[in-house]
């Protein structure tokens, strides 16, 4: 039942949405852009410039939000119980992703947004929250088992969330920027296919590998608990869940090497 004071907050945040696009409008305007120019659409719906400088504002602190969960994944990996080159392997993958996603969210897309408005992207834009609420809940414990378990639900999740941006977010942004051809777009486009789509295949690849080192040799509730995990996350992204099928075409039958999840120069030493 909605309460006169829920009525007023609703009211209250759509009236602050407003507000917010209006100054979003007037920073693109003022840099000479089009807020109206439509460049491109998503299931029919028109996308305009402002649109889309929004949607990169959201993209820039959801990434950014993704740093304190995997760094908090790399510190839970060394004191889960794990045979010592999986625990490095995820150590040195979850560190490097952590990195990697500050750098989609400040360097990539949060420079971008910048460059068509002279404002920094607001954090409390992230879809995820700023990350440091799911990486609180990540401090390793005493039982190796229940770092273990916790391990590989947010591995899961996580996963569940990189391949809708990769499959989905990534080729709508792409899209977008060659809808509107401007040299903020372009130089965007560049850094999506030269650096941000290579990282997060390597992020698929620890989901991959998470699966079939630590999940898949416990048997059939854990894999299904894995497949809720992942769906779990893509539904964050209103992404509609995976049948059993898709997901075992997904994870594939072997676990990724050291060196795919790495680099090819970035292997642990053993
Ligand atoms: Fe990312
Ligand atoms: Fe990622």
């Amino acid at each position: 039942m909605e309460t006169h004071a829920n009525a007023r907050a609703s009211h209250t945040l759509r009236a602050d949405a407003a507000e917010a696009r209006e100054r979003e409008r007037g920073r693109l305007i003022d840099r000479g852009l089009d807020p109206d120019q439509v460049i491109g659409e998503t299931e029919g719906n028109p996308i305009d410039v402002a649109t889309f400088y929004d949607i990169l504002g959201k993209m820039a602190a959801s990434e950014k939000a993704g740093q304190s969960p995997t760094y908090s994944l790399a510190r839970l990996a060394l004191r889960a119980g794990l045979p010592n080159e999986i625990a490095d392997t995820l150590f040195l993958a979850y560190n490097q992703q952590s990195a990697e996603e500050a750098g989609h969210g400040d360097k990539v897309f949060g420079n971008a947004y910048f460059s068509l408005g002279g404002t920094a992207p607001g954090g409390e834009n992230s879809v995820f929250g700023d990350g440091a609420d799911v990486a609180s809940g990540l401090k390793p414990g005493d039982d190796p088992r229940e770092n273990e378990r916790l391990l590989g639900s947010v591995a899961g999740t996580i996963g569940g969330i990189e391949i809708v941006a990769l499959q989905r977010v990534f080729p709508l942004v792409t899209r977008l920027c060659e809808g509107w051809d401007h040299p903020i777009a372009r130089a965007l486009v560049r850094q999506i296919r030269e650096v941000v789509r290579p990282e997060e295949s390597r992020h698929v690849l620890i989901w991959r590998y998470v699966f079939h080192q630590l999940i898949a040799p416990k048997g059939a509730a854990h894999v299904d608990q894995y497949l809720q995990a992942t769906n779990a996350g893509r539904t964050q992204l209103v992404a509609p869940p995976f049948d059993r099928e898709t997901f075992d075409r997904m994870i594939g039958t072997r676990a990724p090497s050291s060196r795919q999840l790495l680099g090819s120069d970035r292997a642990p030493v053993s």
